[in-house]
């Protein structure tokens, strides 16, 4: 079967600058940049109020006869959250790793910062400052805190692991973060709570010039307190200036703290819009139905009749 490996320009098919537009207003603020104590490599600048920091322009991907992305087009502005919702199926991890690098998109073009970048790899996308965090896989349990968010990217002094350094940078992550609730980061994450891990596995991610902080059901198995202390760490990125996707099936999760909703429906994005367009039961219509929503109607909906 034909592919075209990412990063192929499909023409000029631009959708309104619907999404642009809404990001000018929460974005402003950031042209100031915040050059706070020891995070300030997280917090980003970004290039124009109008650009998100990613635009995903018709990407498709299949796995053999089965389609999972049909021409997705999908806006990430800096210092917003964008929800990305959608049924069992939907795609939603299937995009997620494509951004990732973990797959590589069969048609389709990335723009990063308005400029044309290709992402083949998971390399690729750590360069940019792309940093996904899975629910289960984001860290090795028998390690303690301060390896698992320097592991593969260990600091050494003469030729040595130099533990304080380590150690002195991610306290001063967590601390900047407000992760207060570790006993001690000398401790194996296997011992940590459920919220702690998630909490650490988001530390880990903006420790590396971040950019953007993809999560995939941050708050699936977590309690209520536990998911408040990971939406609280989501609004903290979000504050910082980075752009943040969450995929979640809790609308609860998705209203308190997207500033912006994409909704997939069979590989298809039915909706994309600021959150204070859509309410509940909007969102479950365009999850379930795959009716258009809001930004697809007016011009992207050559996905809904294109190739299946
Ligand atoms: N590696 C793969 N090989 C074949 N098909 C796949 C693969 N990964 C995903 N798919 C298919 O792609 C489609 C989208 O899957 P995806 O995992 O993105 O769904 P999702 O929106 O994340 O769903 P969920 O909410 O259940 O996690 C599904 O039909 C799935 O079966
Ligand atoms: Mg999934």
């Amino acid at each position: 079967m034909h592919r075209c490996w990412g990063g192929r320009l499909h023409g000029s098919r631009h959708q309104l600058d619907h999404n642009g537009a809404a990001a000018s207003g929460a974005a402003a603020p950031r042209l100031i940049p915040r050059y706070s104590e020891r995070v300030a490599q997280v917090i980003t600048e970004s290039p124009s109020p109008a650009e998100p920091l990613l635009r995903l322009r018709g990407i498709e991907k299949h796995f053999g006869p089965v389609q999972a992305l049909y021409n997705v087009d999908l806006d990430l502005p800096s210092g917003q959250v964008t929800a990305l919702c959608g049924d069992n199926g939907a795609g939603k991890s299937v995009l997620t790793k494509c951004i990732a690098g973990i797959y590589q998109v069969d048609h389709g073009q990335f723009f990063w910062e308005g400029q044309p970048v290709t992402i083949h790899s998971p390399r690729d996308s750590a360069k940019l400052g792309i940093e996904t965090v899975y629910q289960d896989l984001a860290l090795a349990d028998n390690l303690d805190i301060v390896q698992n968010m320097f592991l593969g990217r260990e600091r050494l002094r003469n030729g040595l692991l130099n533990e304080d350094d380590m150690e002195r940078a991610a306290s001063q992550t967590l601390a900047n973060l407000r992760v207060t609730t570790v006993r001690s980061i000398r401790q194996p994450v296997a011992s940590l709570s459920g919220g702690q891990r998630q909490s650490v596995a988001v530390a880990k991610a903006v420790m590396w010039n971040s950019k953007l902080v993809m999560l995939d059901e941050p708050t699936a198995a977590l309690g209520v307190v536990q998911t408040q202390m990971v939406l609280d760490l989501v609004r903290r990125l979000r504050d910082r200036g980075l752009a943040v996707m969450v995929i979640s099936h809790n609308l609860n999760d998705v209203f308190e703290v997207a500033d912006r909703i994409a909704i997939l429906h069979l590989g298809r994005k039915v909706a994309e819009d600021r959150a204070s367009t859509f309410d509940r039961q909007s969102v479950v219509e365009y999850m379930t139905t795959g009716a258009h929503g809001p930004a697809v109607q007016a011009g992207n909906d050559k996905g809904q009749h294109g190739t299946s």
